[in-house]
């Protein structure tokens, strides 16, 4: 086996593996086990792979800060979604995420997201019951593919079909499900394949059917196209969809489902998300970051393409290409200060968290810090606030659950919830 990328001075070993390479059945307790004993920069060898974790307020701010060339996110990024993704995926893309959410085309973006919501609610009735990460899963397929699918997809019969195909091909559950990652290899990663295809034809057809454009986001992606032969053209657009979409599901859905969650624990915060006057106008918003902060469950990875200088405030580390820089939001967002443990929307103040005061931007992080932080921000958070304000306006949910733990094998995104969350929905 080839030597592992020097790390100069090296810093302490961990005794862990990573879920991907081995048996990890808690990875927060692992990896905080892991920092209890070394410290807040630590090697974890897992695998064939050397990754660096930082900790420590100036080794986070060094993290965040190294530029894509040097240590590269989307290689990381990569390198854990292929192991459930096809390789197709990825290939030839020509519309990416970062491009969408331009103020051009915000209206468009926030009507879609209304109809996504109406559409959603209109299937809620009095006396139902619902798991709530059940009706964000859906409510976020419907949101992101009225959003960059065509508005359509909201009024189509294979609507369905579509979100059944996208699912089983979610890339998230490379880092929400590690373990299963074995069993995908195994089989050739079959059912993804299958799953690819079957959306493809969907969305295809969707495109096909479109007679004009109406100057929304798939236009956009469509005239990306113009210049492709037919059968190329199709495929090509309906990957860029798919690619987007999928890109939605690690966050969006759980972050919503967690939203969800709290305010069902903290009906004064529902009391005061209906009124919404005055510093509370932008309430449901802050609820969505405060429940995003407490869900994190992202690992952020960084591989090492060219030497770098990691300074972690205590000694200063040589990094060699190969390995890969690496922090873990659960150990610091619940704990970086006094009181992060509690869930409190009071705690920010529009989309800055005051309180506890003087913490590093990097020490609580939500939708990520410094160059690649999340161009979906503004976009996640008008679809939840917009979300809890509808919902809360017309429903009162009454819980069904106790207290709802993670999904402790995951590493990255989002939480998923480990068991179910179920409400009673009451007309208000
Ligand atoms: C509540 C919802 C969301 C949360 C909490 C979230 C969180 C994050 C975080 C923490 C990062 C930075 C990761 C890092 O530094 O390693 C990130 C980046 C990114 N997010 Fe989001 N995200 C959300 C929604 C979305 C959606 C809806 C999309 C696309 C449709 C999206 C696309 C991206 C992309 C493309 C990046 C990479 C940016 C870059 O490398 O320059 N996100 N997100």
């Amino acid at each position: 086996m080839a030597e592992p990328p020097l790390i100069t001075p090296m810093p302490a070993i961990a005794d862990c593996v990573l879920p991907w390479d081995g048996p990890v059945s808690d990875t927060v307790a692992a990896i905080g086990a892991a920092r209890s004993v070394c410290g807040d920069t630590f090697v974890v060898d897992s695998g064939d792979d050397r990754y660096l974790f930082l900790f420590s307020p100036v080794g986070l701010r060094h993290f965040y800060a190294v530029p894509e060339q040097q240590a590269s996110k989307a290689l990381a990024d990569w390198q854990m979604l292929s192991r459930k993704l096809p390789d197709e995926l990825f290939d030839g893309r020509r519309t990416l995420p970062h491009e969408l959410f331009t103020r051009a085309q915000a209206s468009g973006l926030r009507a879609s997201l209304e109809a996504a919501i109406s559409a959603q609610l209109a299937e809620l009735s009095h006396g139902a019951e619902i798991d709530l990460f059940d009706f964000a899963r859906r409510l976020g397929h419907r949101m992101g593919l009225a959003s960059w699918g065509g508005r359509e997809m909201l009024r189509s019969d294979r609507f369905e079909e579509l979100t059944a195909a996208l699912d089983a091909l979610d890339g998230s559950e490379a880092f929400v499900a590690p373990a299963r990652m074995r069993d995908v290899a195994q089989s050739g990663k079959a059912a993804e394949y299958a799953a690819m295809a079957k959306a493809e034809q969907i969305l295809a057809d969707t495109v096909a059917a479109r007679r004009r454009p109406v100057g929304d986001v798939l236009d956009m992606i469509l005239e990306r196209w113009a210049d492709a032969p037919d059968a190329e053209r199709r495929v090509g657009v309906a990957r860029d969809v798919i690619l987007i979409h999928i890109a939605s599901m690690s966050n969006l859905f759980a972050a919503l489902g967690w939203s969800l969650v709290h305010l069902v624990q903290h009906p004064d915060v529902i009391a005061r998300i209906r009124v919404r006057r005055g510093d509370d106008h932008d309430l449901a918003s802050r609820c969505a970051l405060e429940s995003t902060r407490i869900g994190q469950r992202s690992i952020m990875l960084r591989m090492v393409l060219e030497p770098v200088t990691i300074d972690d405030g205590s000694r200063i580390y040589e990094v060699a290409p190969g390995a890969s820089l690496a922090t873990f939001l659960p150990l610091t967002n619940t704990s970086a200060g006094p009181g992060l443990d509690r869930y409190d929307p009071d705690r920010w103040q529009g989309s800055r968290l005051v309180a506890p005061s003087g913490l590093a931007p990097e020490s609580v992080v939500t939708f990520g810090v410094g160059p690649h932080a999340c161009p979906a921000r503004p976009f996640s958070l008008t679809a939840m606030s917009r979300v809890l304000e509808q919902l809360f306006d017309a429903y009162e949910l009454v819980p069904l659950f106790d207290d709802p733990r993670p999904r402790p094998d995951q590493i990255g995104g989002v939480a998923r919830a480990a068991g179910s969350c179920r409400v009673a929905v009451q007309a208000r």
